[in-house]
C-alpha cells in the first residue's frame, strides 16, 4: 500500500503539530520517521493510519484521496504497534491475538491464522501462556501478531522499541523488517533511537512539525564496497 500526506497540517489549540507537510511513502517500503518529542511524529501515524485527520491538506491512500467514509475499511487494512504493547492481560496470548477479529465477520480461519502468526513471531509454544508470563520483548511479538490479523498492506509502529533494551529491540525490528517482506506490506515505525532508525530503508525526520531531513539509508553493502570492497 502506497500511503501519501499532501500539504498536511494539524492543529492543536495554540499549537500547530504539523505544518503543511509533504510525505510520500511508496509500497513495500520501510521509513523510520524521528525527530524530538513533539515534532509531530505519531500524529503522523495517526494521519495516515486514518485514526486521526487533517485540519488542511488530504492523506492519500494508492493514489486516491482517503475520505471520512473510508476510515473504518482503511483502518481494518492497517496494523498498529504501540511501545507499551497495550496486550489484554486476562486473555490469553492467542486470544490477544484474535482479539480484533473475534467481534467481526471474516472470510478466513480465524484460529489457524493467528496460530500462524504466533509461528511467524516465534511465540506458538505460548499461546496458552497469559501476557504476564511474557517478557517485554516476547509481549511485544505477541502485539505484532495481533497487528498483523487482517493481513494489512500498512504496518504503523509508534516507537516499537521504546520498552525494550537495545538487544531485545533490535530483535523485534529485524522481525518487524522480515515480517514487511514475508507478508508484503509497506512499514513506518517511529523511533528515538539511531540504531533502529538505520535499519529501515530511509529515515524522515521532523523538527515542530516539520520534515527537516527525509534521507534513504545506504544498504550496508553500498558503505563496504565504497570503504574500497571490504566485505565482512
Ligand atoms: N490530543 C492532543 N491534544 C493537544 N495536543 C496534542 C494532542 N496530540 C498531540 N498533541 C501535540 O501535538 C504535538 C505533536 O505531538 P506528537 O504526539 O505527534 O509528537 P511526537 O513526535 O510523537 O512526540 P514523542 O516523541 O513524545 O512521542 C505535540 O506538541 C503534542 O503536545
Ligand atoms: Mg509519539
Amino acid at each position: 500500500m502506497g500511503v501519501r500526506l499532501r500539504g498536511v497540517t494539524r492543529r492543536y489549540p495554540g499549537l500547530t503539530a504539523l505544518d503543511a507537510v509533504d510525505l510520500e511513502i511508496a509500497d513495500g517500503e520501510a521509513v523510520a520517521v524521528t525527530g524530538p518529542s513533539g515534532s509531530g511524529k505519531s500524529t503522523v501515524l495517526h494521519l495516515l493510519g486514518g485514526m486521526d485527520r487533517p485540519d488542511e491538506g488530504v492523506v492519500e491512500v494508492d493514489d486516491k484521496e482517503l475520505t471520512s467514509r473510508q476510515l473504518d475499511a482503511h483502518r481494518r487494512r492497517v496494523g498498529f504497534v504501540f511501545q507499551r504493547f497495550h496486550l489484554l492481560p486476562a486473555l490469553t496470548v492467542l486470544d490477544n491475538v484474535l482479539a480484533p477479529v473475534l467481534p467481526r465477520r471474516v472470510d478466513f480461519d480465524r484460529r489457524s491464522r493467528a496460530l500462524e502468526l504466533l509461528e511467524a513471531v516465534g511465540l506458538s509454544a505460548r499461546a496458552d501462556a497469559l501476557p504476564s508470563e511474557l517478557s517485554g520483548g516476547q509481549q511485544q511479538r505477541v502485539a505484532i501478531s495481533r497487528a498483523l490479523i487482517n493481513r494489512p498492506g500498512l504496518l504503523l509502529a509508534d516507537e516499537p522499541t521504546g520498552n525494550l533494551d537495545s538487544a531485545t529491540g533490535r530483535e523485534i525490528i529485524d522481525l518487524l523488517l522480515s515480517l514487511r517482506e514475508r507478508y508484503g506490506m509497506t512499514m513506518l515505525l517511529t523511533t528515538h533511537d539511531p540504531e533502529v532508525a538505520v535499519a529501515c530503508d530511509r529515515i524522515v525526520r521532523l523538527h515542530d512539525g516539520r520534515i527537516v531531513s527525509d534521507e534513504q539509508v545506504a544498504p550496508a553493502a553500498d558503505v563496504f564496497d565504497r570503504l574500497g570492497g571490504l566485505r565482512p
